[in-house]
Order: C-alpha cells, then structure tokens, then sequence
C-alpha cells in the first residue's frame, strides 16, 4: 500500500466501496453459517481461545462473541453442526448490516448444504433488516427450530416482496426480546416464516398486545407457550390470543404469567375461540374462591388436562371443568384431602408437595414431592 494523496475520483470511491462489502458480506455470511465457499481463505489457525466451540461428533456448536474486540471469523467451524448457539456478548450487529442487501439466490445451494437444525441467536443488538435478511436466507435451509434471546431488534423493515420466504420452521422460542415495532412484532415476523410453526414459546415479552388484525392465522400451531411473562394477567392474555388465529391450538402454557381467577382465564379463552385441550396454569397466583358474582364460564369442550401446581391454592378452586382426564395440584396449600364432591371427574390426579400429605394420617402412597417451598 502507498500513501499517495488520498484519490477522491468518484471511480475509486466505488471500487473501495465495493472492496469494503467484499469485506464485510463474509462476516455477515460467516455468522449465519452462510459461507462455505469463503472458508478456504480462512484457514489461518488461531493459538488464542476460540469463541467458538465444535464438539468431537460435529453436532453442537456454540460461539460466545464476549469478547470486546471477538473474532467473528471464529464461526467458520459451525457450518458442519446441526445445532448452534451464537452469542453476541451484547455487541451490535449493525457492522454486518450493509450486506443485508446480498441477493441470497447468489449463495442458496451453499444454505442448502447446511446441516444446522436448530439455531439460537442470543445477546446482541440487530436491526430489524439484518434479521430478517437472515430469515429469508435461512429460506434455503432445513432449519427447524429457531431460538431468538436477550436480543434488542432495532429499526424496521419492509414486508417481503414474497409470500413467506423464510424458513419452514417447526418451533420458534423468544426470550426476552424487544422490538422497536412495538405490538406488529410478530404480524412482520411471521411475513418471514412458512406457515408450518407447530410450536411458539414468548417469555419476557415486553408487548404481547398483538395488532390482531395485521397478524394471520397460524394454521398448524399446536403449543403456544406464553410462560414467564409476570405483567401478562387475564387482560393481556385477551390482548394475545387474536381471536380465530390460533385454529389447532392443542396445548396452552401459562405458567408464571399473573393469572389470577380460573374464570378470567377461562373467559379469555372462550373470547378467542381456542379450544387447547392442555392448559398449564402452574406458578401463577390464583386466588381460592371463583368470585360468584361473575357467571360460571364455559369451558372449552376438549379441555382435559389442567395444570395448577405451585399456585398457593389453600382449597380446590371452584369452577373447575366438570371433566378432565389430568388435573395437577401439587405442591399448592391444601390442608385437607380434597372430597370427592370437591373434585370433577378426574383420571390422573397429583396431590404431591401439599401440606395435608405430610400429617401422617394419610393413606395416600405419594411420596411428598419437595416443592421448594
Ligand atoms: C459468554 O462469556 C462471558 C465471559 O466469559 C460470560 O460471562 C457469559 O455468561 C457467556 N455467555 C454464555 C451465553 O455462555
Ligand atoms: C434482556 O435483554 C437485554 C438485551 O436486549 C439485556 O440487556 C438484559 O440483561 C436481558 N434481561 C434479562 C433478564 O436477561
């Protein structure tokens, strides 16, 4: 390299401009697994700590990109895993944002070849764009489970030219993810993903007050998990189950969510028209009694499995479906073996962890489960 007078001829401007993305699309491919063919430059061995880990069977692979200046080529050796973990370290990936524009047609056969099934992407901060450029190469791919946690997506971004270019996914789970789109969130995130979703886990959501009538119906979702989400309450769970958007819902998780009343809960769902035939309310406060002012809810008809562990019931809440195949109770306060005119019709019912089981005058077998309390 010389250093001649800076030349400021549009011409060179372009060629260095054109330098600088052939620079900088490897780092962008290179994170997302996407290029295979750029490996053959990189072989350079490295003496120092990897950020990246490959196992002995080249199944997992998992990057911590902590460092503050990390060596994102270091990812080069997850192209062969069937399962990886990237994380950030709470970086920006706003470097890797010019090469969001690359056509994906240009390297699709090589997304093919990926072996990764399950991919998680952690720790970071990543414009709306960059992701979804991700989504839509990750169309070539057969990746099926995708895991998005601790992620700031910032910016926005337009709609896809085409009908769900992305990945046909089976599960997708967010942890702990804010949008700076707000309530749309999922409405755009879902234009990216082929409607195959089975199962959609949302924890620590900062909005799950869904714009209802921009997000479609998720034809084959059987799980929606929307644990761990403290400020949800029965308001907001209204707020998130879009009426008629959630068609084959079989299996609703609320555990830690603030529900407080079975009737508030059994409300939102007749709201929505879900009709899950699991319902996981464990760690969740209820209250004992059904509040009789309010009319007996009805419950969905396929409903035959209910979950209330760890919910500080001190009596069997009223209200219950008069039919269940599983209801779980333990390790709640029940001071007293429930009578049967107390119970619906139960198949499996778990009593563990309750503090009437520990007075000896059982004749249960149960052992007492610890609870933790
Ligand atoms: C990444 O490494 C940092 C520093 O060693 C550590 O604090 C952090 O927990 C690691 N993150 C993950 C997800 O393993
Ligand atoms: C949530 O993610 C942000 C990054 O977007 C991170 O700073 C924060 O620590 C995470 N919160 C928890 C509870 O992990």
């Amino acid at each position: 390299m010389s250093d001649m007078a800076v030349d400021t001829s549009p011409e060179i401007n372009t060629k260095d401009l054109r330098e600088k993305k052939k620079e900088v699309s490897p780092r962008l491919l290179l994170l997302l697994l996407l290029s295979p063919l750029l490996c053959a430059s990189q072989a350079t061995p490295k003496p120092e700590l990897e950020p990246c880990e490959l196992d002995d069977e080249d199944y997992r692979c998992t990057c911590n990109f902590s460092a503050p200046e990390p060596d994102w080529s270091s990812g080069y050796q997850c192209m062969a895993a069937v399962e990886v973990e990237i994380y950030g370290g709470g970086h920006s990936l706003e470097m890797f944002l010019e090469s969001a524009d690359i056509d994906p047609r240009q390297y699709a056969d090589m997304v093919k070849a990926l072996r990764v099934r399950r991919l998680t992407v952690g720790a970071a901060r990543v414009p709306a764009r960059l992701l979804f450029a991700v989504l839509r190469a990750l169309g070539y791919s057969r990746l099926k489970e995708l895991t998005l946690e601790d992620l700031e997506v910032t910016g926005t971004s337009l709609p896809p030219l085409l009908e769900a270019p992305g990945p046909a996914l089976s599960a997708l789970r967010l942890r702990n993810v804010s949008w700076a789109t707000g309530g749309a969130w999922l409405a755009e995130l879902q234009q990216w993903l082929k409607p195959s979703l089975k199962v959609l886990s949302i924890a620590q959501a900062p909005s799950l007050a869904f714009s209802c009538e921009q997000l479609r119906s998720f034809p084959t979702l059987t799980t929606l998990d929307l644990s761990d989400n403290p400020g949800l309450g029965e308001r907001g769970l209204a707020a998130a189950l879009c009426p008629h958007k959630f068609p084959a819902l079989q299996d609703l998780r609320l555990r830690n969510a603030r529900m407080e009343t079975l009737t508030g809960v059994c409300v939102a769902l007749a709201a929505a028209a879900v009709q899950p035939n699991s319902l996981d309310l464990s760690q969740n406060a209820l209250l004992d009694t059904a509040n009789p002012s309010v009319p007996g809810c009805i419950w969905p008809s396929a409903l035959n499995s209910l979950r209330l562990s760890f919910a500080g019931l001190g009596q069997v809440p009223k209200g219950l479906p008069a039919k269940l195949s599983v209801l779980d109770l333990s390790c709640n306060r029940l001071n007293r073996a429930p009578q049967p005119d107390e119970l619906p019709q139960v198949e499996s019912l778990t009593l563990d962890g309750n503090p009437f089981l520990n007075s000896g005058a059982s004749k249960r077998h149960e052992s007492p489960k610890n609870c933790g309390h």
